[in-house]
């Protein structure tokens, strides 16, 4: 495809003069014209820039950080030393010698020779000052039912007896992996730093997974024990989650791993509320055994600053999920320093994030961060819009919230579903933060002046579950505001977009390619679990400069995401570039999700791709071709294809669409071109197909799904534009 040469003087007025729904036409206009639709460099071009936004000077007046100067303080010429300043934050049992070791790349050690313990400070150190202060407030769904205020002190306590019990009775020790598979309740936060005093590898799987995504990922960890709950609310119902243990256990176990015990947490003490019993000698209840550790107390150990203090799971290109495997110290000093900087958590706040502990941002940003920060840090069970949409504000009212944090998809469900229900609220936030997908501006607005009634400072954060902590944001304080654009790159991270090819494209240029950071940073993960040849492919491989050589400035970190720069240097994430699905702010590997579809024995071929929609960006939509002899029993495949993909991945993989087509499109090698099943389903253009080995089926499909009437070109989203292309 020809690319229209830039240069400052057309690219000026598009910038300025355009507004949106001009550009959206004239940009639908020459895709029908010339049939090839853009480059990326084009899109960017046509972007329009958006207003700044001032923080609020009350909040600038309060902020953490409000020194312009900190940019200074991290610039290159600074690095790595710079980042002692977040693991200053933390209290250290040994100071480390080194602050970055680079002798291995890209197995990178931070802060060499500390010690430290991630519980100790998380909890013990704030007792002094803090033991009657709230750490966790945790909001049940069901509204009747009361909040539980969970103190410093009650906390340590908590924590303590589970240790003691992880230890004594399930008879884990440092460097074990144990498995969690547990929703929003605090036993979660509590059996996580229960571990980590240890130094025992948490691994949880996010609860909405199904029983035989955690039993693959028991497998990969080599988890001997897995901690689970009988059930939780959701959408006012209570779910029987201990079945999922009995599934993770049968599966682990098919693949070579057994589970010794499972620890079963009880929603309500003393009840149980699930109908798959008890197995003998494998399942006890915590309630139970905890009676026999009361008053435990157990030694924190010290452990070294690169010791790993947890697995998290997320999915790839290749089926198998990849363990990113993150360290105690550096991890700690990454959160601890942007929850303080960008999150702007000072002691005293009540700190609302309602991402769920099965994700990373839970994880640093619900445990870690603020409670290595002494702040309050509230949980909700339950979904957002459980009873109405008003719920959200209805806590943050309550409880006096001020620092508010939530994903694209619920500020869309909620205005969606209670557009005016803010209004109607008497609580003030100070900060807001956005995470985990691009954020339309027109959403961004919703959420700035009705969610955060003009009064917040907003933060878009973008960054991975492979990243500990933000990558680009805006410091608050510091930096205005921009609809759509995440922010610059944060003190002490240096991005960089490269093409193709390796060559950086210009900065502060607009135009796109794949960002990347160029140096390494403490909240980096350290390896994936059990797959170093894996980790270095994946993330370096792509623009490493020189395998041999042994400094950082050779070893950029390849993200995955395509993003543009613009002229004041902030960038705007456009979203994955391989064949990942950004499904409510989470990734799912299309590959996982077809590999799912190939265990219906009926299917013969699965393709799955991304489509837009409007409450949670973007879902799957699953096109089959059936074995010889099963046409007719279309619909009743589909269904089974359905329970499939909810029982291997979970209720959040659910297609939006299954379509039984006659053949795949393929190229003459056979490769399934997923980059035209998605063009059709998001009804854009095709584009060439000529060179397909059966290029009449395109047109087949295109009719099955959008019918007989011609393709309605609408601007594609960026991160669609180019799904499924052969690299
Ligand atoms: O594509 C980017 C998108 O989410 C991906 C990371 O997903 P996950 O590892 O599940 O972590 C989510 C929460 C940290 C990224 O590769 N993403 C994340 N944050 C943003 C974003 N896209 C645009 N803007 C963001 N603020």
């Amino acid at each position: 495809m020809k690319q229209k040469k830039h240069t400052k003087k057309d690219k000026k007025p598009a910038y300025k003069k355009t507004s949106q729904k001009e550009e959206n036409k004239t940009m639908a206009n020459e895709i029908k014209q010339n049939g090839k639709g853009f480059s990326e460099a084009e899109i960017a071009v046509h972007w329009k820039e958006e207003e700044l936004i001032y923080p609020p000077s009350t909040f600038v007046a309060q902020a953490n950080m409000a020194d312009p100067k900190v940019y200074e303080r991290f610039s290159e010429k600074k690095f790595p030393e710079c980042f002692k300043e977040y693991a200053d934050m933390l209290t250290w049992d040994r100071y480390w010698h080194t602050t970055l070791d680079t002798s291995n790349p890209p197995f990178w050690k931070w802060f060499v020779g500390g010690k430290l313990n991630a519980s100790y400070n998380c909890v013990d150190r704030h007792l002094q000052q803090y033991k009657n202060k709230a750490a966790l407030i945790w909001v049940p769904e069901p509204e009747e039912e009361s909040d539980a205020v969970i103190t410093y002190q009650e906390l340590f306590v908590r924590i303590n007896e589970f240790a003691a019990l992880l230890r004594d009775f399930a008879g884990l020790k440092t460097g074990d992996r144990v498995t969690f598979h547990m929703p929003m309740v605090p036993e979660l936060p509590v059996s996580m730093l229960a571990s980590a005093r240890l130094g025992i590898i948490h691994s949880e799987v996010y609860g909405g997974f199904s029983g035989q995504a955690c039993g693959d990922r028991i497998q990969d960890s080599q988890s001997t024990v897995l901690v689970t709950i009988d059930g939780y609310y959701r959408s006012g119902t209570l779910i029987d989650h201990k079945a999922n243990a009995d599934i993770a256990v049968k599966r682990a176990e098919e693949l070579g791993q057994k589970i010794d015990k499972v620890l079963v947490w009880r929603r309500h003490k003393g009840q149980y509320a699930s109908k798959s019993p008890m197995v003998k000698g494998r399942d006890f209840f915590v309630d139970d055994l905890l009676k026999e550790f009361k008053g435990a107390r157990v030694e924190p150990i010290s452990m070294p600053a690169e010791a790993p203090l947890f697995i998290m799971y997320t999915s790839g290109t290749t089926g198998k999920p990849k363990g990113a495997q993150h360290s105690t110290g550096g991890y700690l000093s990454y959160v601890a320093g942007t929850s303080k900087y960008i999150q702007d958590i000072h002691p005293e706040a009540v700190y609302l994030c309602m991402a769920d502990i099965g994700w990373i941002t839970g994880h640093s940003y619900i445990v870690y961060g603020p409670l290595a920060l002494a702040a309050t840090s509230v949980m909700y069970e339950g979904v957002p819009t459980f009873p109405d949409a008003g719920r959200p504000w209805r806590i943050a009212e309550r409880l006096n919230v001020n620092i508010f944090h939530t994903a694209p998809t619920s500020i869309r469900m909620l205005r969606k579903a209670g557009p005016n229900e803010p209004a109607k609220y008497n609580y003030h936030f100070k900060h807001m933060t956005t995470v985990g997908e691009p954020i339309e501006p027109d959403v961004w607005r919703w959420y700035y002046y009705e969610v955060g009634k003009k009064e917040a400072a907003i933060v878009d954060t973008w960054w991975q579950t492979e990243n500990g902590g933000f990558l680009c944001s805006t410091i608050p304080a510091i930096k205005p505001m921009k609809p759509g654009s995440a922010g610059p790159g944060m003190p002490g991270i240096y991005p960089v977009i490269y093409d193709e090819n390796g060559k950086e494209i210009e900065r502060g240029s607009g135009r796109a390619g794949n960002i990347c950071i160029r140096n390494p940073w403490p909240g980096i993960f350290q390896t994936i679990w059990g797959d170093p040849d894996r980790f270095v492919k994946t993330y370096y491989e792509k623009y490493c400069k020189n395998k041999n050589s042994k400094d950082w400035r050779d070893w950029p970190y390849f993200a995955g995401d395509g993003a543009m720069e613009a002229e004041d240097g902030y960038f705007r994430i456009l979203g994955r570039i391989d064949d990942v699905i950004n499904v409510a702010g989470h990734r799912l590997g299309t590959k996982e999700l077809e590999s799912a579809c190939l265990t219906v024995p009926e299917v013969a071929e699965a393709a799955v791709v991304p489509v837009v929609d409007e409450v949670k960006g973007r879902v799957p939509v699953v096109y089959i071709a059936l074995k010889p002899g099963y046409e007719n029993e279309g619909e009743k495949i589909a269904q089974k294809i359905v329970a499939t993909i909810e029982s291997v991945i979970g209720k959040i993989a659910r297609p939006k669409n299954i379509y039984i087509v006659p053949d795949m499109p393929k190229t003459r090698s056979g490769k399934i071109m997923r980059r035209v099943l998605s063009a059709i389903s998001n009804r854009f253009n095709v584009g060439d197909v000529t060179t397909l080995a059966n290029a009449d089926v395109v047109e087949k499909i295109r009719v099955l799904v959008q019918g007989k009437d011609k393709v309605i070109v609408e601007k594609a989203p960026e991160d669609l534009e180019h799904f499924g292309e052969e690299k």
